[in-house]
């Protein structure tokens, strides 16, 4: 196993790292306060962020997923609202480079890749299908060359700014999880609208949505993969999202640790007492401790990824542990931080929103420990 970024990767990490200082950083408060980050996407599609394993042809940087997870790690320390809206964008990019034909990929991902459809929308989760995914209702029914969609989407990261969703609806009732197709469907669509506008707890910078389609006329030629097989598509897509998810949250969780440093640095200066005392040092050295451990765990899954090796275990135990350690590092620096982290307009304040929906979204901790538990059972 060999993790160490070859000179492409960190030509990758640095480009988001510089990113990162010169646009997200600046903006961050501002993307907090509820403003989607345009400017910032701009930039980011300008340097190919928004298509890290993409090809070059389509402005892409053709990365590795081990780049991919070290420059998701680099945004989101500055800006986690922008980061997410970039790693749903990267994730649709790749099932399209993955799934799509040539008709499909010279159509979207140059569009995605540059920013020109601000963002990439994934459509799985429905009002009544969440974690149980295969459970979904939407329907897609064949009416000559075309399809016609009905349904729900709920939580959809970007659905009202996407150029393009890439939406799970079932094509057989009676199939289970192989009854499931994917398409890609744009805005614009007639009967294609969006619903509500989630009013989150962090994240403020992202835009999450509902989605109706009603009778959305689909070209055959927009459908994903092969009839029947959404559900694969869908589970391909989140075996390297929870990888990025997991960068999310450990770029989160440094921040936190670097900014309780800075912190109780300055406080020790004050009062040597407070600043130095080992119940603020050993909760330091803990948060440092959990967050490499878990950030070995992503890149573990990424390099098994760049391997072409099945990861979908390594995916779910480096989401769970990142995203996990990033919540205790992020509870922890509240905690010490006290007052300056309790300003809400500080850093800490922002990360310890931001960093709470990872255990949720991309599956849950439950799920992912469901996936681990099965696959310990299936002798993967
Ligand atoms: N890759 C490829 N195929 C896979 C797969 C994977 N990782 N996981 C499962 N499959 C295949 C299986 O091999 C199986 O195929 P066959 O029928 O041919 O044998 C089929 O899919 C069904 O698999 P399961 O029996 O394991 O499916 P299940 O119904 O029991 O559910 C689950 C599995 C893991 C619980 C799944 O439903 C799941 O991941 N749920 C969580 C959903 C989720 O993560 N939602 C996130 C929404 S997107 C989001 O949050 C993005 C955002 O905006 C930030």
């Amino acid at each position: 196993m060999q993790f160490e970024p070859g000179a492409a990767d960190q030509h990758i990490a640095d480009l988001a790292r510089a990113a990162a200082r010169d646009h997200l950083t600046p903006r961050a408060a501002r993307t907090d306060a509820g403003i989607f980050p345009r400017e910032n996407i701009a930039a980011l599609g300008q340097l190919g962020l928004l298509g890290i394993k993409i090809d070059p042809t389509f402005g892409g940087l053709d990365g590795s997923n081990l780049a991919y997870v070290l420059a998701i790690r680099e945004l989101a320390g500055a800006c986690a609202s922008t980061t997410v809206t970039v790693a749903v964008t990267n994730m649709v990019a790749d099932m399209i480079a993955r799934f799509g034909t040539d008709e499909q990929k010279q159509r979207h991902l140059a569009k995605l890749v540059s920013g020109e459809y601000l963002a990439g929308s994934f459509a799985l989760s429905e009002p009544s299908a969440g974690s149980d995914a295969a459970s979904l209702q939407t329907r897609a029914e064949r009416r000559g060359d075309d399809w016609v969609l009905n349904g729900n989407k709920l939580w959809i990261t970007s659905g009202d700014v996407a150029g393009v969703t890439l939406v799970m609806a079932k094509t057989d009732a009676n199939k289970g999880s192989r009854g499931i197709t994917a398409f890609l469907t744009e805005p614009g669509m007639p009967g294609f609208s969006v619903g509500r506008h989630e009013d989150k707890l962090g994240l403020l910078g992202s835009s999450t949505v509902s989605l109706a389609f009603e009778d959305v006329v689909v070209p055959d030629s927009a459908r994903l993969g092969a009839l029947g097989q959404g559900f694969e598509v869908a589970m391909t897509a989140l075996d390297g999202g929870r990888c990025g998810i997991g960068a999310q949250a450990i770029g989160m969780g440094y921040t936190a640790l670097r900014e309780t440093s800075r912190i109780l640095t300055a406080r020790a200066a004050r009062d040597k007492a407070l600043g130095t005392e080992q119940n603020a040092l050993f909760r330091l050295a803990d948060m440092a401790l959990r967050l490499d451990a878990a950030w070995l765990l992503v890149q573990r899954a990424a390099w098994l990824r760049d391997q072409g090796k099945k990861m979908t275990k390594e995916a779910a135990m480096a989401k769970v542990a990142a995203t996990e350690a990033a919540n205790f590092a992020c509870q922890t620096a509240m905690q010490l931080a006290g007052p300056d982290a309790f300003d809400a307009g500080s850093t800490i304040a922002r990360v310890w929103r931001d960093v709470r929906v990872s255990r949720i979204y991309e599956g849950t901790s439950e799920i992912q420990r469901l996936v681990i538990a099965r696959s310990l059972a299936a002798g993967l």
